[in-house]
């Protein structure tokens, strides 16, 4: 299974799925990694382990639209079966999403605190477990079938940091497992449901 893998930041999911694709049983191989901005972590990780990246920022295109078709047509160019965005921090159109499936993590527990500011929204509200959510991309935000969610405990003395570190150790295990799954059984969609195997 062919795996694009598009990042923003620090890569560490990232990084836990390039560790996972060293072993050939795990089924998948990250075949290229992308980006919308330049000098980040997640593209030096891809390049330390040997593997293709490129760049496509939006404000290097007269629209959104060019940038849009531009990301597309290049992440189609690596012939991928899954699509993973890895903290990417922009949303791609249906257009996009209608070439190939592509799966998200959110730190928090869907449809509980979409968005940007997962971990803090879950802080600010008071609740006593939140998590991370693996998902099939849809036009919304933080919206797709969910395909796999952990949850972890929320603790009195949390800061944000602490929160979202806690999150994401359990948020790199299930996605490791989960599209690990994915590469070698399969995915069936049943409306909003999400079945493996
Ligand atoms: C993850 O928590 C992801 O869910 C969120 O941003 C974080 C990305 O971390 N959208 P990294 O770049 O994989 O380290």
């Amino acid at each position: 299974t062919r795996l694009v893998v598009l990042v923003s930041g620090a890569g560490t999911n990232l990084q836990a799925l390039i560790d996972a694709c060293a072993d050939p049983a795990y089924g998948a191989r990250v075949v290229a990694v992308g980006a919308d901005r330049d000098d980040i972590e997640g593209l030096a990780r891809a390049e330390r382990a040997g593997i293709p990246t490129f760049v496509r920022e939006l404000g290097q295109f007269s629209s959104r639209d060019d940038w849009d078709r531009a990301l597309a047509d290049t992440v189609a160019g690596f012939e991928p079966d899954l699509v993973v965005l890895a903290g990417f921090m922009k949303l791609v159109s249906e257009d996009f999403l209608g070439r190939v499936t592509t799966v998200n993590t959110h730190p928090a527990l869907c449809p509980s605190f979409p968005g940007m500011h997962g971990p803090a929204d879950a802080l600010a509200y008071g609740v006593k477990v939140t998590g991370a959510t693996l998902f099939i991309v849809d036009g919304g935000v933080d919206t797709g079938p969910i395909i796999a969610q952990t949850v972890v405990p929320v603790l009195d003395d949390d800061s944000v940091e602490t929160l979202h570190e806690r999150i994401k150790g359990a948020e790199r295990l299930m996605l490791v497992d989960t599209v690990g799954l994915m590469a070698r059984d399969g995915w069936e969609l049943d409306g909003r449901r999400v079945r493996l195997g």
